[in-house]
C-alpha cells in the first residue's frame, strides 16, 4: 500500500459538510505522471459542481459516484517524485498546474491533499516571482481566459457546440467582460488590457477600483443601469456568468461581433445572434502546462496579478466552500496545505 497523506475527501453527495478531511493514501504514479508535494490549492466553480453530484447540471452531466473521491484541480506545489518518461521537471522543482481537466471531471481530480499526481504535459514552472497560494489561483481561470481569448492550444472536439472556439483579435477592440471581478473575469479583463483592448468591466461596485487597477477603462455597476442597456457596438462580449441571460448582450454587440458565454448552459439566443450577425462560441477548459508556461512569463513580470479572495487551511475545505456559496468573489479562493 502507498505511504499515507492528509486529504479531503468525499464520501457522499450533498453541501460543504460532505468535505471530510481525514488519511488518504497517497496517488500512485503511471509513466509520465509527475507526484507533486501540494503548496496550494485554487478553488473553482467544478469543485462545487461536483461536490454537490451536479445537481444544478443537465441528467446527462451528472457522475456515476466513485467514492470516497478527492475534489480540486488547481495546484501549485513542488516535485516530490517523477515517474519513467517524464523529461523537463525534477525533484524539488516549485510547479503548477490544471490537473486532469476535463479528463477526470467527474471523478475529481484530486488536489484537496498533501500529494497529487499530474501528467508532466499539464505541469509547468512556478513564476518564480509570485508565492504557490498566488500561482494556485490561476491555472483554470487563467487558461480559462487564455483559451476563450488568445488560443485554444488543442485539437480535440468542442463538448458544446459542433464547430471549434476560434478566439477574435482584440488589438484596438471594445470588450466586455461581465463577472470581472471573478476568477476568470479578472484575469480575462488583465489578457484583454495585455492585448491592446478597450476593455469595459461589469461588476459589483465594490470591485471598481480593483478594477480599474487590473487595466479596466470603464467600469459598470452591475446593480445599476444594466449594460445591455449602455453599452453599444462593442466588438466582443465575453460573459463568465452566462447561462440564460447571456442573450441580452446581443444589442449591445455590433453587427459581426462576438458573444463569447463561459458558462454556456442554458444559452437560448442562437436565433437573434443570426439575425444580428453575431457569431457566439464557446468552449471547455482544458490542462495545458505548455500555455501555463507562456502564462508564467506574464505573471513572473506582474503583467497578469492573481487576486486572492480568501485563504482556508486544507483543514477547513468546508468553510472555504461555504465562503464560495455566498458569491460575490473577488478573485480566486484558496486552501494552503503547506
Ligand atoms: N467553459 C469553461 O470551461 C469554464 C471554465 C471556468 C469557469 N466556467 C464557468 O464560468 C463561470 C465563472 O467562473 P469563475 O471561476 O470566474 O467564478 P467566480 O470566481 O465565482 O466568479 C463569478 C463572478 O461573477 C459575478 N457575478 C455573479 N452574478 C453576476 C451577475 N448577474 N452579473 C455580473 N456579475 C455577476 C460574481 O461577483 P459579484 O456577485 O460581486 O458581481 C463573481 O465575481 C462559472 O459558471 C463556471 O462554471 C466555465
Amino acid at each position: 500500500m502507498n505511504p499515507m497523506m492528509k486529504a479531503v475527501r468525499l464520501h457522499a453527495f450533498g453541501g460543504p459538510d460532505v468535505l471530510r478531511y481525514e488519511e488518504a493514501p497517497r496517488p500512485a504514479l503511471s509513466h509520465g505522471d509527475v507526484l507533486v508535494r501540494v503548496h496550494a490549492v485554487g478553488l473553482n466553480p467544478p469543485d462545487w459542481y461536483l461536490r454537490d453530484g451536479y445537481r444544478s447540471l443537465p441528467p446527462e452531466w451528472r457522475p456515476e459516484p466513485a467514492f470516497p473521491l478527492i475534489l480540486g484541480s488547481d495546484v501549485s506545489g513542488v516535485v516530490a517524485a517523477v515517474a519513467e518518461g517524464v523529461e523537463g521537471f525534477a525533484v524539488g522543482d516549485a510547479v503548477y498546474a490544471l490537473v486532469r481537466f476535463p479528463g477526470e471531471v467527474m471523478k475529481g481530480s484530486g488536489a484537496y491533499a498533501e500529494y497529487v499526481s499530474v501528467p508532466a504535459s499539464e505541469l509547468a514552472h512556478k513564476p518564480s516571482t509570485i508565492d504557490h497560494v498566488h500561482a494556485a489561483g490561476a491555472p483554470m481561470s487563467l487558461l480559462t481566459a487564455w483559451q476563450f481569448l488568445i488560443e485554444p492550444g488543442h485539437q480535440q472536439p468542442n463538448p458544446f457546440q459542433p464547430f471549434a472556439h476560434v478566439p477574435v483579435p482584440l488589438e484596438g477592440k471594445t470588450v466586455l467582460i461581465n463577472g470581472a471581478a471573478g476568477g476568470v473575469g479578472h484575469l480575462a479583463v488583465q489578457l484583454a488590457t495585455w492585448r491592446g483592448a478597450h476593455v469595459i468591466a461589469v461588476a459589483s461596485r465594490r470591485s471598481e477600483a480593483l478594477l480599474r487597477d487590473l487595466g479596466a477603462d470603464q467600469f459598470l455597476d452591475r446593480a445599476g443601469i444594466a449594460p445591455e442597456e449602455v453599452v453599444r457596438d462593442a466588438d466582443l462580449v465575453l460573459d463568465t456568468v452566462g447561462g440564460a441571460e447571456s442573450g441580452r448582450f446581443l444589442r449591445s454587440l455590433k453587427r459581426g461581433g462576438a458573444l463569447f458565454p463561459v458558462y454556456p448552459l442554458g444559452f437560448a439566443g442562437h436565433q437573434e445572434a443570426a439575425e444580428r450577425g453575431i457569431t457566439v462560441s464557446t468552449a471547455q477548459v482544458r490542462s495545458s502546462g505548455e500555455q501555463l508556461a507562456q502564462a508564467a512569463a506574464l505573471l513572473a513580470d506582474g503583467t497578469l496579478r492573481v487576486v486572492v479572495d480568501s485563504i482556508f487551511p486544507l483543514a477547513d475545505a468546508a468553510r472555504a466552500h461555504e465562503r464560495a456559496a455566498r458569491g460575490g468573489i473577488q478573485g480566486k479562493i484558496v486552501l494552503d496545505v503547506a
